[in-house]
């Protein structure tokens, strides 16, 4: 299967590391991806023939210095464009606008070319449009790794629940409001919590998207898209973040329980509601122990009642495990 990558980040490397250390398992199933471009945000190296992916991730950190086949200025909607392949994987950064991955998937959808990708951006932005281009032209569209990296939410619904309807789905998809909410629990003020997580990494410096609930609607927008079809756009959600949050803490404290920002999707008579905010949980709960970089999604189904899963998050390892098993699925 050739293969375009585009963007080569955190997510991007780890995937060609991946794809080396898992070479032969891979090819066990009959498979082999041979990636014949690949983008970042500069330029675009190109070989037809099949990429060396132990080079690239060499050269990346080189900065491509004195590297012929890096071609800057070539950008990755033109090595989209111009590049025979079956697969376009997209990794560039998630914007509120959605691009400039919504570009290159759709350009990629309109060519019939599988599209794999961790961004939520254009999914959120666009999901009605990148879904028809998907139908109307046969080209199949995978993005587990966009609601919570390496938790299993499409693959288990597709594989375990194919004629089953999930009446209702609550999560905790967010490892920066997971940590600040710890470290309130252990005595800090909500701006103690909020720094110290900048400083270890778990918050970014614009950190507004995460603190006030949007990265979490966001996700809860592509899930309700995908469940229900429910042309859900961002402004659909209720969304309340965790600023402020010590009395709410305090209070749960006294009733010995556990505050987390939960996200929830239900469908009540062809009703979509979804919304973003903090709740308490009784100890006993399994979403109390969903800590620092955990997230877990409790179904709950027509049929088949409640399951609950959880995953701890450690590195974007796993988000590109995620796309993996989506490149795997996009071939069969
Ligand atoms: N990190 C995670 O574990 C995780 C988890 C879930 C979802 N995601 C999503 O996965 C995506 C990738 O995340 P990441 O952590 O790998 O991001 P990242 O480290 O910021 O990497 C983004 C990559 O995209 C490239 N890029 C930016 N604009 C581009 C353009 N116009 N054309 C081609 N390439 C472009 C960048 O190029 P340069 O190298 O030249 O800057 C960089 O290589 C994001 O949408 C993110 O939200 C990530």
């Amino acid at each position: 299967m050739k293969v375009q990558i585009v963007g080569l980040g955190n997510v991007g490397r780890s995937l060609l590391e991946l794809m080396l250390e898992e070479k032969a398992a891979i090819s066990c199933l009959g498979l082999d991806f041979n990636v014949v471009s690949i983008s970042d945000s500069n330029g675009s190296v190109i070989d037809e023939e099949g990429i060396d992916l132990k080079s690239v991730i060499d050269r990346k950190r080189g900065k491509w210095l004195g590297c012929e086949d890096y071609h800057i200025g070539y950008k990755a909607i033109d090595a989209i464009r111009s590049v025979d392949s079956d697969l376009v994987v997209e990794l560039t950064p998630s914007t509120r606008s959605g691009e400039p991955g919504l570009s290159h998937i759709a350009t990629s959808l309109k060519l019939g070319k599988n599209v794999v990708t961790a961004n939520k951006g254009p999914l959120v932005a666009q999901y009605d449009y990148l879904r028809e281009l998907s139908n109307g032209n046969g080209a199949k569209l995978l993005y587990e790794a966009t609601v919570s990296a390496q938790l299993p939410i499409f693959c288990l619904l597709d594989s375990c629940f194919i004629v089953d309807k999930v009446e209702k789905l609550e999560g905790i998809f967010n490892a920066t409001t997971n940590f600040i909410i710890g470290e309130v629990e252990s005595g800090k003020t909500f701006e103690q919590a909020l720094d110290h997580a900048i400083k270890a990494g778990w918050a970014e410096t614009n950190y507004s998207d995460d603190v006030d609930g949007v990265d979490s609607a966001r996700k809860l927008v592509i899930l309700a898209n995908t469940l229900y079809d429910s042309h859900s756009k961002l402004e659909d959600v209720e969304v309340k973040g965790i600023r402020g949050i010590e009395p709410l803490v305090n209070e749960a404290r006294g009733l010995k329980k556990k505050v987390k920002l939960l996200c929830e999707l239900s469908r009540v008579q062809g009703a979509v509601r979804m919304t973003v905010s903090p709740k308490m949980f009784p100890l006993d709960d399994p979403f109390a122990t969903i800590n620092q970089g955990n997230m877990g999604v409790r179904f709950t189904f027509k049929n088949s009642q409640e399951i609950f899963i959880s995953a701890q998050f450690n590195s974007p390892r796993q988000t590109a495990y995620a796309v993996l098993n989506d490149m795997i699925k996009a071939d069969k």
